[in-house]
């Protein structure tokens, strides 16, 4: 069985879905935050999953609050920690602390668009496609090796928040399938690329309007 720790900032909509997914092998150990209002954390709590958050406002840098993170996550000995909408710049320490057993939904096609406002950052620039990636974390943000990507079309008429939606049905079916990919140990790290003998699996860049 494997430990599975999954941070989150806010509504945790990528969280759920990798919980109903209820992946053979896998065990939610527990869901943490840095805001104790996320919703999210009501709606684990309620399906009996440990929850716990620490607020980075009471700490007086990075590296004292992901100090703090890490010893709330370690609590649970996890092989695996999940970031799902996890709205924090993360130390190279904590990266490092989680080499090769950390990953994060961007939604964008990486390279493309690293940081904030991916969706109005696309429209911008014109781009006819979106998507979202599934990367293991390394230091430098939004650039480790890529674990899986998912495309929709941007189409006349779209604004920030539909392109949004479109990516996030993507979202929810792309995330559990990579962490299930890990938990079976089928994602193996070479340099800055991740090979995937399920190709089907891995190479998820499908088409959904
Ligand atoms: C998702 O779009 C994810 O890609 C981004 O933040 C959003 C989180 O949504 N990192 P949710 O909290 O999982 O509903």
């Amino acid at each position: 069985m494997k430990n599975i720790v999954i941070l989150i900032s806010g509504r945790g909509s990528n969280m759920q879905a990798i919980v109903n997914a209820a992946i053979p092998n896998v065990r939610i150990a527990a869901v943490l935050s840095n805001s104790e209002t996320a919703a999210g954390l009501a709606w684990a709590a309620e399906k009996g999953i440990a929850t716990d958050s620490i607020n980075h406002k009471n700490y007086d840098s990075r590296l004292a609050f992901d100090t703090a993170m890490m010893e709330k996550i370690d609590a649970y000995q996890p092989d695996l920690v999940v970031l799902a909408g996890f709205m924090r710049i993360l130390t190279p320490e904590f990266c490092r602390h989680y080499q090769d057993r950390l990953i994060n939904i961007h939604p964008s096609l990486l390279p493309s668009f690293t940081g904030l406002h991916t969706h109005e950052r696309a429209l911008a620039a014109g781009c006819r496609i979106a998507g979202c990636t599934i990367h293991f974390v390394t230091p430098e943000l939004d650039c480790g090796p890529i674990i899986a990507q998912g495309v929709v079309p941007i189409l006349d008429g779209d604004t920030a928040d539909t392109v949004a939606a479109r990516v996030l049905k993507v979202e929810h079916t792309l995330f559990p399938k990579a962490v299930a990919d890990f938990a079976a140990g089928r994602l193996k790290i070479e340099g800055n690329r991740v090979i995937n003998p399920n190709h089907e699996i891995s190479a998820d860049s499908r088409f959904c309007a």
